[in-house]
């Protein structure tokens, strides 16, 4: 069971900002990647939509014998982590959620700023993280649309890149904001433009590091660390076109690897 792989999965390439920091903090674990790109972005689809693409998706990775799951993705995390919790108890499940508590920690003006999707806005993780955390801090939320739609794409600078930052992040200056939180997992591969833009000041917080030490801790204590003495072994999945995901594993993580398709069927994932 020890020796069995992690499961990760996120809408598309974000959760991969995920993987590597899972993949560099446990170097023994072998990680199984479920890219939905069938149905990327989740941002602006229904609580029940994101549900139901999740509790498939966590059931495909439970069949490929996942000894755990992290869900890569704030917007899967924010309405579907406890429905996914409550469906499979027996398994450990780790979500994501906006970085707000080491930003309130670290801001000085008094103000952060928090980049995500309408649906991690609207779920009821991102209130109680904030009603929890924030304190007298201002929190300003800042909706992101397009900007999964380019990390996708593979158009992480340029013109039209900064075009869209700039219109994110200007109204987060104007409050007054000093730290900024990546409150989607496909952010951080665009966070070298956004230091460009907003300057060295500014703090610019992606959670993924937390997440992998979060991850190795949850495993440890539920005796689930890999003492395989091989290599671990990495495989990916899309629910999209294997070649583009292919060149986007190399071009975002460097990873060579062949991916392998699922489809949908009637609302189940199926190999192809
Ligand atoms: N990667 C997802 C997240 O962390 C968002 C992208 C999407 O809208 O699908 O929220």
């Amino acid at each position: 069971m020890s020796s069995a792989p992690i499961g990760i999965f996120d809408s598309g390439v974000g959760g991969l900002s995920v993987w590597r920091q899972v993949v560099h903090h446990l170097p023994g674990e072998s990680v199984i990647y479920l890219a939905d790109q069938a149905h990327v972005p989740y941002g602006q689809r229904s609580a029940a939509e994101i549900q139901a693409y999740c509790a498939e998706i966590a059931r495909h990775l439970l069949a490929l014998g996942c000894k755990a799951i992290v869900v890569a993705c704030n917007t899967a995390s924010a309405v579907a982590l406890e429905p996914l919790r409550l469906a499979l108890p027996q398994l450990p499940i780790l979500g994501l959620e906006p970085a707000v508590k080491p930003a309130v920690a670290l801001t000085r003006t008094g103000v952060v700023g928090v980049m995500a999707t309408p649906a991690t806005f609207q779920g009821e993780l991102y209130r109680a993280t904030v009603g929890r955390w924030a304190g007298d801090v201002r929190v300003v939320e800042q909706v992101c649309i397009g900007l999964a739609d380019l990390v996708e794409v593979g158009e992480l600078e340029g013109e039209r890149c900064d075009a869209l930052l700039r219109s994110f992040l200007d109204p987060m200056l104007a409050a007054g904001a000093d730290t900024i939180v990546l409150g989607c997992t496909h952010y951080p591969f665009v966070i070298e433009a956004i230091r460009r833009l907003v300057g060295p000041a500014l703090a610019v917080l992606d959670p993924a590091p937390a997440v992998a030490r979060h991850l190795g801790e949850v495993l440890d204590g539920a005796g689930l660390l890999s003492t395989a003495s091989g290599s671990p072994q990495h495989r990916f999945f899309t629910s999209g076109e294997s070649g583009s995901f292919d060149r986007a594993l190399a071009r975002l993580v460097g990873a060579r690897a062949a991916s392998e398709c699922v489809a949908w069927q009637h609302g189940h994932l199926q190999r192809l």
